[in-house]
């Protein structure tokens, strides 16, 4: 049997709301589990010196520092997250490492990448942030990143992911995000396949564990 993916039925005012209240602890929570995961997909993207790249759901701004170190003086990081909780945090992060005036952030829901012109960008990352968003959406966001992106432009995925059939950690998450949205908003998805579906070409896949839940480490490109 073909297995699904679980919608996302909270609203982006409920996922604002949560990310804001979430902003404070997110390193205490997520940070240290999550980071080998971020740092695999950075590794994934390679950002040279002098690219222009955009992190979609940047968070508490650890790989937007990061990116802004690999792209140097020359290059230039967009930043979009749609928490103005989040966006204080990394701004902070950023300017306290002297880095700020390389990155622009934005706030907003990244369905809509309307402020940034196609073919203008080398690469765009995300990490644990395509998987919050609706069926629907998923292909819309991916679409965007496509259209933004030059020709030969990178995209890095980090995400949690689905085994088919599903193992019981998976299930697991499944079960807290059906019953509890608000705390366990993302799940699971298939992010090779959906970046497939986009139109994406896929260069390097990596599938790791967390905590016993699958997580894909996919770059792909624009042809
Ligand atoms: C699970 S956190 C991951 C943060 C960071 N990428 C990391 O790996 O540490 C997801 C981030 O995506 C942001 N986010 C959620 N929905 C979004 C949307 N529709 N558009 C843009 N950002 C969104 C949240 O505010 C949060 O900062």
């Amino acid at each position: 049997m073909t297995e699904t993916i679980r919608r996302v039925n909270r609203s982006k005012d409920d996922a604002r709301a949560s990310y804001n209240r979430l902003s404070r602890w997110y390193d205490m929570i997520a940070g240290s589990t999550e980071k080998k995961y971020r740092d695999m997909g950075l590794e994934k993207l390679s950002a040279q010196p002098g690219e222009k790249i955009l992190e979609v759901g940047f968070g508490t701004g650890h790989c937007l520092l990061s990116l802004a170190q690999s792209v140097g003086a020359a290059g230039r990081v967009i930043g979009l997250d749609i928490s103005d909780g989040m966006l204080a945090i990394a701004k902070d992060r950023l300017e306290k490492e002297g880095l700020g005036e390389r990155v622009d952030l934005h706030l907003g829901d990244a369905a809509n990448l309307n402020f940034i012109e196609a073919n203008s960008l080398d690469g765009v990352f995300m990490s644990f942030t395509l998987e919050l968003f609706d069926n629907p959406e998923i292909p819309r966001v991916l679409q965007e990143c496509k259209r933004i992106l030059k020709p030969g432009g990178r995209v890095a995925v980090v995400s949690m992911t689905k085994t088919n059939p599903p193992g019981l950690p998976v299930r697991i998450y499944e079960w807290f995000h059906d019953t509890m949205p608000n705390y366990a908003d993302c799940r699971p998805i298939f992010a090779k396949q959906a970046m497939e579906e986009s139109g994406l070409v896929i260069q390097d896949v990596s599938v790791s564990s967390m905590w016993g839940l699958p997580v894909e480490i996919v770059l792909g490109k624009k042809a």
